[in-house]
């Protein structure tokens, strides 16, 4: 990395401002990409370190981007502009836009499309996973479902931890929890994964409800509590 980058993100703590814009539902400002942000950059470190450094010009969030790149991470071109469009417009010199009216009801989520921003990075673009390193969800998140409809859930949620098998494959990874996500985009997310490659076991599940979602919201889980509520699955 050059000594360069490294110095002006330093410097760049000088411009930060409080971090005032935390909304109730999550430390960063709602606003397009957002979900993309969390599911990219948590993959190394807490969320913090972005929230914290709100007020950055728009080159040192260039700057920050190829730094985080040389560090290892991977985006493609067009995230690394979805990225940086939502880093300079959200967490830039400038006050971040008001939020978007809500005007959605429930149907209207498309689970598909938060899948996209949110699952994607890690899970992949149609559930096939990343051998060794994030587990599939295709053709198994209908038959974790099966076994234990109020397990699936619990991981979108709280995150999970802890060593867990799949199809012979052993994963020990940490995934980040997704609370900021409202009830109705989680429900969305789990059918949405449920119809496109759920397996077998999904057809015969009933969709999700944001209720469903509401009440596990209440049972505050560790990732590793999470892990002791996973159903054995043959
Ligand atoms: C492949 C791992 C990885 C990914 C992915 C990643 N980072 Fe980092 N990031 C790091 C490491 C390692 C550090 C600590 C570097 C250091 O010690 O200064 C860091 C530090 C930071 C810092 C603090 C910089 C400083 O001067 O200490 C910011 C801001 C940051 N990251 C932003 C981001 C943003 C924004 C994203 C997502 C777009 C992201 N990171 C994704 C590895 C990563
Ligand atoms: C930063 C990477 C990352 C992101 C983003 C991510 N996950 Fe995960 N996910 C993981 C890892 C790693 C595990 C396995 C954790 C372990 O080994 O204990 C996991 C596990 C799971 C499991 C549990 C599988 C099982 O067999 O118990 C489900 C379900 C899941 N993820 C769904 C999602 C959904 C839905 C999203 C988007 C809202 C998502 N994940 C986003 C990394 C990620």
């Amino acid at each position: 990395m050059s000594s360069f980058s490294r110095t002006s993100i330093c410097l760049a703590f000088a411009f930060a401002v409080p971090a005032a814009m935390a909304q109730e539902d999550g430390p960063l400002p709602k606003g397009p990409g957002v979900n993309l942000v969390y599911a990219t950059c948590q993959e190394c470190h807490p969320i913090s370190y972005v929230v914290e450094s709100a007020g950055l010009p728009d080159f040192l969030w260039q700057d920050t981007l190829n730094l985080m790149k040389q560090l290892g991470m991977k985006v493609t071109v067009q995230q690394e502009e979805t990225l940086y469009t939502y880093l300079t417009t959200y967490l830039g010199t400038e006050p971040p836009p008001e939020p978007e009216a809500e005007t959605g009801a429930a149907a209207e989520v498309d689970g598909a499309a938060v899948y996209a921003g949110s699952c994607a990075v890690c899970h992949g673009a149609d559930g096939q996973g990343t051998p060794g390193a994030f587990p599939p969800l295709a053709g198994h998140v209908g038959k974790l479902a099966a076994a234990d409809r109020d397990y699936l859930p619990l991981p979108v949620l709280y995150g999970l931890s802890g060593e867990i098998e799949i199809e012979g494959h052993t994963y020990n990874g940490v995934m980040p929890p997704w609370s900021q996500l409202s009830d109705d985009e989680v429900a969305a997310i789990l059918n949405s994964m449920l119809e496109r490659f759920g397996g077998a076991g999904a057809a015969d599940l009933a969709p999700y409800t944001a209720e469903e979602i509401e009440s596990a919201r209440g049972l505050g889980l560790s990732t590793s509590e999470v892990l002791e509520r996973r159903p054995e699955i043959p």
